[in-house]
């Protein structure tokens, strides 16, 4: 009876662990078949959800005219989905050789293999700086040793990440369903003193911002009068804002940063629309 009871044990620990196999091998063809869970250079393999791709690629607002970097790309399904159902240009990589094979296997049979590409490199030796969008599904310390080089990326650029945040970098936006994931745009640097022709001819105008990430804050000072400046906004490279001047009437400013420039309007009712332009001091 006792040695009964051990062989069942066994056959039940064998049986558990076979089924547990067999539902996670995902996405392989008869070449290759990657288990859910096996080690990867710098994190295991675990693919999102194909409801996730589509929800995170849908934040992100890809379109044909992008160019998708997945870091980490696994068996490729999200540059796959982004050329596929989004009309992208898509960028893998994957350490593993023989996974990044199996990606580009899986995208030339989805019919996308001349839109997709599968790099086999490291994510932090390849250069990704021209991708206007970045997926990635990795950790959150990888999150973090990656950021100060996204944060060099061109603003604008959309990134967006499952499960993992980027520390104290917010996100726009969070997803919460089917499962975690965050979205970004990358902000342009503005922080410093600005100055600015174009809204006061007769006064020097000076515009101080503050910044933490896509956070910003700062004063509008034209000639000896100083405020704050109202509900700051940076999309990327588009700051916003708006000011009252000195006959009590509300602006709003739109400019668009390009390095140490900015061009933009002034926008106040009754008024026409005022060109302006800064340069950082
Ligand atoms: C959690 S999986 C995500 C796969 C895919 N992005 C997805 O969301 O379905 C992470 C992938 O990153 C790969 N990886 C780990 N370290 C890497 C590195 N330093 N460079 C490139 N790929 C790496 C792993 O082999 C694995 O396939």
């Amino acid at each position: 009876m006792k040695y009964f009871k051990i062989l069942l044990t066994i056959f039940g620990a064998l049986f558990t662990l076979n089924t547990f196999a067999q539902n996670y091998f995902e996405g392989g063809d008869d070449k290759y078949k990657p288990l859910v869970g096996q080690e990867g250079k710098d994190v295991i393999w675990m693919p999102t959800s194909n409801e996730l791709v589509a929800i995170m690629l849908k934040t992100a607002k890809v379109t044909p005219n992008d160019l998708v970097y997945d870091l980490g790309s696994g068996d490729g399904r999200i540059a796959i989905a982004a050329a596929k159902d989004f009309g992208a240009r898509a960028i893998g990589i994957e350490f593993n050789p023989e996974m990044a094979a199996l990606a580009q296997r899986n995208a030339n049979r989805s019919g996308v293999g001349e839109r997709v590409k599968i790099i086999n490199g490291d994510i932090f030796v390849e250069d990704f700086s021209k991708a206007t969008v970045v997926t990635m599904y990795l950790l959150p310390d990888l999150n973090i040793s990656l950021r100060p080089t996204i944060l060099k990326m061109k603003p604008g650029t959309r990134v967006t990440s499952h499960a993992f945040n980027m520390g104290d970098w917010e996100a726009d936006i969070e997803i919460d369903s089917p499962s975690k994931a965050f979205y970004w745009v990358v902000p342009a640097r503005v922080e410093g003193d600005w100055v600015i022709s174009g809204m006061d001819p007769q006064n020097k105008t000076i515009l101080k911002l503050s910044q933490h990430y896509q956070k910003i804050g700062g004063t509008l000072q034209i000639g000896s009068n100083s405020q704050p400046i109202l509900n700051p906004k940076l999309d990327g490279a588009n700051l916003s804002f708006s000011y009252i001047d000195r006959s009590k009437t509300s602006h709003l400013v739109k400019v668009a940063i390009n390095n140490n420039e900015i061009k933009g309007v002034d926008k106040s009712s009754g008024y026409y629309d005022t060109e302006i332009t800064g340069k950082r001091r």
